[in-house]
């Protein structure tokens, strides 16, 4: 059985998702923990209530915060198999990155390698796609290395915004698919079905 770590800032609607689909079978996987650079974000209720034990975490030491080593430590004490980067918003520190190499991955809710990098997350990367006029956006679940949004691409979904009116819209449809995308990425790791070959990412069936 996969066990992950799902770390999170915001409101938690991609770690719901995994949840259900863990929950209805969809991926043989147990969230292990959750961890947050946020103590007070709605996504940090979730696990609370379903006695998954949390971690807070900051880069620079903080009261009633973790520092990274503490958390290698822990995970490596849980056995975690894989942390997923479900709308965590500060940067993974490169020990962290060493030790998990090819084992973190991150939902962005764009096309990359457009529309990425520091600071572009949530509405910031939606309304950068609408100035810009993109018919197209999408999701990409990649392979977290120490650049931000710089690790190799395991998969990406298009999403058709083309009549959209606001950026807000974008956000709306986007969602949908993120939602979708990260359990599906979960699920094919879960079953050794994601390798790298010819320094490519290959999805089996
Ligand atoms: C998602 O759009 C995700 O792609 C991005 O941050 C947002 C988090 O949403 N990285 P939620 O907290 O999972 O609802």
């Amino acid at each position: 059985m996969l066990k992950i770590a799902v770390f999170v800032s915001g409101r938690g609607s991609n770690l719901k998702s995994i949840a259900e689909a863990i929950k209805n079978r969809e991926i043989e996987a147990e969230i292990a923990a959750v961890v947050s650079d946020k103590l007070d974000c709605p996504a940090f209720t979730i696990p609370r209530k379903h006695s998954i034990p949390t971690y807070s975490v900051s880069e620079e030491p903080k009261r009633g915060f973790n520092d990274y080593s503490f958390l290698i430590e822990k995970f490596m004490e849980l056995k975690i198999d894989l942390i997923v980067l479900a709308g965590f918003l500060k940067k993974i520190p490169d020990e962290l990155v060493d030790k998990f190499e090819n084992k973190i991955i991150n939902i962005h809710p764009a096309l990359l390698p457009s529309f990425g990098g520091k600071g572009m997350y949530g509405m910031n990367v939606h309304k950068a796609v609408f100035d810009r006029s993109c018919q197209v956006s999408g999701v990409t679940v990649h392979f977290v290395n120490k650049i931000y949004d710089n690790g190799k691409i395991i998969t990406q979904r298009c999403v058709d915004i083309s009549d959209v009116q606001t950026p807000e819209e974008i956000a709306e449809r986007v969602i949908i698919t993120e939602h979708k995308l990260l359990p599906f990425v979960i699920g094919k790791i879960s079953r050794g079905e994601v390798i790298i070959k010819n320094n490519r990412v290959l999805l089996l069936n």
